[in-house]
């Protein structure tokens, strides 16, 4: 996660699937499933503050080029990504389903003295896409259980407006943390599990593995993206270090996709 205190990067390490839930998204203690809002809500509250505070270092080197306008942060968290933003003369809307986060992510924008450049909404994306168009539209790491990743990334698509940019980055399938449950789950289904973590022999658990993260090739066919309409800048695995819970490194491959959505012909 942008705020994560315990990666230089993200914060997605951590789901609610992973907090509070076996890894087939239902409840330890029952199977009725939650609502979006009070699953995030447990994982943010479980932890005092997953807050760092730096942004993730894929839009700060996608974004650090583009002359700022409106912004909108899909997934937000605790927001560190939008007060970036905000910093670099960015008008940010920043959207999370848990309000928990929110609350958290207001806070730090206040006392940074940057709360006017920013919108902070509380809304469900199974359920919401904004109506504004934006100059920049960031998903970054917006998985989730229980939401299908397709869904989200075309309501991040389809909030840019001609000329806008789109930057998706999100864990690549292939370069998960080895710390996190899904990859221990991806990895047991390739008989390499080391048996670190308890959800290493659950088989729903690979199933949600491989339904919660995406390529670079899965985001640009899935969404679309492809001239007339848009110009692709960056679809490519990028490798970085991180620092799991525990202290322990390693090296995990985010998926990034940075594209233009092309002005019509007719638009001025
Ligand atoms: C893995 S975190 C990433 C947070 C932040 N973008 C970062 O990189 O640190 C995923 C975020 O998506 C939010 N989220 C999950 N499902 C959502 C939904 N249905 N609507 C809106 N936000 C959602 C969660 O509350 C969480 O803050």
């Amino acid at each position: 996660m942008a705020g994560n205190q315990h990666s230089p990067a993200s914060n997605s390490e951590t789901s609610p699937s992973e907090a509070k839930h076996d890894g087939a998204g239902h409840h330890s203690a029952g199977n009725e499933p939650d609502s979006a809002a009070q699953l995030w809500d447990e994982m943010y509250r479980s932890r005092p503050r997953v807050w760092s505070g730096r942004p993730n270092p894929q839009l700060v080197a996608e974004v650090a080029g583009l002359a700022p306008g409106t912004a909108l942060d899909l997934g937000c968290g605790e927001g560190a990504d939008a007060l970036w933003l905000a910093e670099h003369g960015w008008t940010v809307t920043a959207v999370d389903v848990s309000a928990v986060a929110l609350e958290r992510a207001a806070a730090h924008a206040a006392e940074a003295g940057y709360g006017h450049r920013l919108t902070w909404l509380q809304r469900d994306l199974e359920s919401w896409a904004p109506e504004e168009r934006f100059d920049l539209v960031s998903a970054q790491f917006l998985h989730s259980t229980e939401m299908p990743w397709q869904r989200s990334h075309r309501i991040a698509a389809g909030a840019v407006r001609p000329g806008g940019t789109l930057l998706v980055v999100g864990h690549h399938p292939d370069g998960l943390p080895p710390w996190s449950s899904q990859a221990a789950a991806s990895h047991s289904r390739a008989d390499h599990a080391d048996g670190a973590d308890g959800d290493a022999s659950d088989g729903h658990a690979a199933a949600h593995a491989a339904g919660r993260f995406f390529t670079p090739e899965q985001l640009v066919a899935e969404l679309g993206i492809a001239p007339p309409e848009w110009s692709v800048q960056v679809a490519e695995s990028r490798e970085r270090e991180a620092t799991g819970p525990d202290g322990q490194m390693a090296i995990l491959a985010d998926a990034v996709l940075r594209a233009t959505r092309l002005k019509a012909a007719d638009t001025p």
